[in-house]
């Protein structure tokens, strides 16, 4: 197995997953230089009519952060950067938001529902890296077969669409074939658990929810707060709120005034994209987050919590050897 040059060098072998509102360049920032991946959906840059693009302006304010850190930390380079695309037909922005990271040169790209040769061509025209992300094995092979050079394996209890299958499962399956490189996503939030998904074949993490308790993630306060005060247990795998099934917290549907026991199901032809999300407004307060979140107990900045994962993690590699 061997990463590609841009991912070989990582401090830790984590990339900070993308997600809808939350990630954008403050939260990217932190954690490139911190030493791990950082990446933001595109869909999150948006301007009105007539104003400058925001995406535009995110990639040169995130290139040349990164590269004024590089040159003041020759010794401590940040990690490379990430870009989500979403690849759904209903996502209206793909074109031109692809133009885009062409332009800039984006290294990483992450794309999500619906593999498309175009999209990798494209991110290859620049010397871009494609990991796709996918819940089952039959999907990974397709996502192979139409171009991308690695996988994003989203198992049971990832925060957002998560997956159904147990990662023991699915990257089993994965490498009875596949020898490219692989990130394993779902409720990885400590160190242990980090080196736990390279055993079990993985070579990167994928950690999404408990950046949501940082001081750079654009979230409410009570948003972060409750991720602070919820388990596992606190988490609902629902179809209702974008028509495909994610891992929610049951207090922010309680307090939307649905009972999480007890949601109805909606199916995948309500997803929309087309105007910068798949969730109705009327759901802009039910917040998602993975079942790994029992880790989190305090709202602190991105890289205090990456040390940790990074003592953790040298830690859970000596008590096993
Ligand atoms: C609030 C939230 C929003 C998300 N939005 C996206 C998204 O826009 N695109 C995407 O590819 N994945 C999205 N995800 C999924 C994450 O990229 C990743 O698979 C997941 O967070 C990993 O599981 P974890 O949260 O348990 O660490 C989202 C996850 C969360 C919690």
């Amino acid at each position: 197995m061997s990463l590609p040059p841009i991912l070989s060098r990582l401090r830790l072998p984590v990339i900070g997953s993308p997600m809808f509102i939350v990630s954008g360049p403050d939260l990217v920032i932190a954690q490139c230089k911190a030493g791990i991946v950082g990446s933001f959906p595109a869909l999150n840059a948006r301007e009105k009519d007539g104003e400058p693009i925001q995406l535009d302006a995110w990639l040169t304010r995130i290139t040349e952060e990164l590269d004024r850190h590089n040159q003041a930390n020759p010794d401590n380079p940040a990690a490379p950067f990430a870009v989500n695309q979403i690849v759904h037909r209903s996502n209206a922005r793909l074109e031109r938001d692809l133009e885009i990271c062409v332009r800039h040169k984006v290294p990483l790209w992450i794309t999500s529902l619906g593999a498309r040769p175009e999209v990798n061509e494209a991110a290859h025209s620049v010397g871009g890296v494609v990991f796709h992300d996918i819940i089952n094995n039959t999907f990974a092979r397709k996502a192979i077969e139409k171009g991308a050079d690695g996988l994003i394996a989203v198992a049971a209890g990832a925060g957002g669409h998560a997956g159904m299958q147990s990662p023991f499962a699915l990257l089993q399956e994965i490498r009875g074939w596949f020898d490219g490189p692989v990130a394993l996503s779902g409720a990885i939030a400590t160190g242990r658990a980090i080196l736990a998904a390279r055993a079990a074949g993985a070579d990167l993490a994928y950690i999404g929810s408990p950046f949501i308790a940082t001081e750079e993630a654009n979230a409410q306060p009570e948003y972060k707060q409750m991720i602070c005060d919820s388990g596992a247990e606190d988490i609902v795998y629902s179809s209702l709120f974008t028509g495909v099934h994610g891992n929610y917290l049951k207090q922010s549907i309680r307090n939307s005034g649905l009972d999480p026991d007890q949601l109805e199901h909606a199916d995948a032809s309500s997803m929309n994209f087309g105007q910068g999300s798949s969730k109705p407004k009327a759901w802009s307060s039910i917040w998602g987050a993975g079942q790994g979140i029992g880790a989190i107990s305090e709202v602190r900045p991105a890289r205090a919590f990456i040390d940790q994962l990074g003592e953790e993690y040298a830690a859970a590699r000596s008590a096993l050897a």
